[in-house]
């Protein structure tokens, strides 16, 4: 089983830079991609003050910092991953732009790398199909934040091959994660359980059964989570968490997945959540 050493990350938002600083703390050598050279830069510049603040609280050495943030490298092109050993896309959560990307991938990064998604819900194998080399396509889908959540969910399409499934759980592991394989259906296990609770928690905003405020209280106090529903919403992103539901719709029928509309009315508005300062909550 061929080892993974260089790890590529396209896509330097909320979850590219978590999975990029995962990586190189695991000890691989990292090459963050964004469609922009400023933006990669702000995303490894992010990541390094976020392990200056671990330094100050005493959870990191100074120079166990300086050795994760000398590991990770950014670029503006796909060719800057060619010689990785396996490529993690972290794009937003548009299946036409995650097949381009994945068509580009193929062309250009070794034969024998893995290529993977971080999707929370598109089909996996349809990401495989658009690449020729279908059995080494799989889906590790972190947890936000990615450097805090234990589980990672390994995505088994029905053309991945079992070396393939084996070297991302092992890679998984080595990130200090536990990793469980699933099924390439819509969610997996996580989102699939977790969306219809999200959403009518909207809901419930929406008949004005409590305050934001009060709901999110409300779940922590009651349910022992350590964040309500519409705090997790504004840190997954409604932009996201808008495209998760229409795809659990649209793959179960099931309506308690359609997004309320509350949830697409913020979208529009550009209310996105953390990553905009604005939300169900103001950061
Ligand atoms: N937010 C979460 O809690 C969470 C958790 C697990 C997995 N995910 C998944 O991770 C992926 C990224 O989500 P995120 O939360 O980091 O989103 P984000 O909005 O923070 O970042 C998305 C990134 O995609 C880039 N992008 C947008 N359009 C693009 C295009 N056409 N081509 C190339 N890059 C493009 C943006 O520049 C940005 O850097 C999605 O597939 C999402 O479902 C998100």
């Amino acid at each position: 089983m061929a080892d993974i050493f260089a790890v590529g990350i396209v896509g330097a938002g909320t979850m590219g830079a978590g999975v990029a600083e995962v990586a190189a703390r695991a000890g691989h050598d990292v090459v963050l991609c964004s469609r922009s050279r400023a933006s990669a830069k702000t995303a490894v510049a992010s990541i390094a003050a976020g392990l200056d603040r671990q330094v100050s609280k005493g959870r990191l050495s100074a120079d166990e910092r300086d050795s994760i943030v000398s590991r990770i490298t950014s670029t503006d092109s796909i060719a800057g991953l060619a010689e990785c050993d396996l490529v993690i896309e972290s794009v937003v959560e548009d299946l036409a732009t995650k097949l381009a990307l994945f068509a580009e991938l193929d062309a250009t990064v070794k034969p024998s790398a893995i290529l993977a998604t971080n999707t929370s819900t598109l089909p996996v194998v349809e990401l495989a199909m658009a690449t020729g080399r279908p059995e080494r396509v799989c889906g590790i889908h972190f947890f936000n934040p990615a450097p805090v959540m234990r589980v990672v969910e390994i995505v088994q399409p029905i053309t991945a091959d079992a070396s393939t499934i084996d070297r991302a759980l092992a890679f998984a592991e080595r990130c200090g994660k536990e990793p469980i394989t699933v099924a390439d259906h819509a969610g997996f296990v996580v989102n699939a359980l977790l969306f219809p609770y999200l959403n009518n928690a909207v809901k419930m905003v929406e008949r004005g059964t409590a305050t934001v405020e009060s709901i999110d209280a409300a779940m922590c106090g009651g349910c022992g989570f350590p964040m309500g529903p519409l705090a997790l919403l504004d840190l997954i992103g409604l932009d996201t968490s808008v495209a998760i539901l229409d795809t659990l719709h649209s793959e179960f029928g099931d309506t308690n997945y359609v997004p309320a509309t509350t949830l697409r009315r913020m979208v529009s508005a550009g209310r996105l959540g953390r990553k905009t300062g604005s939300g169900f909550h103001q950061y």
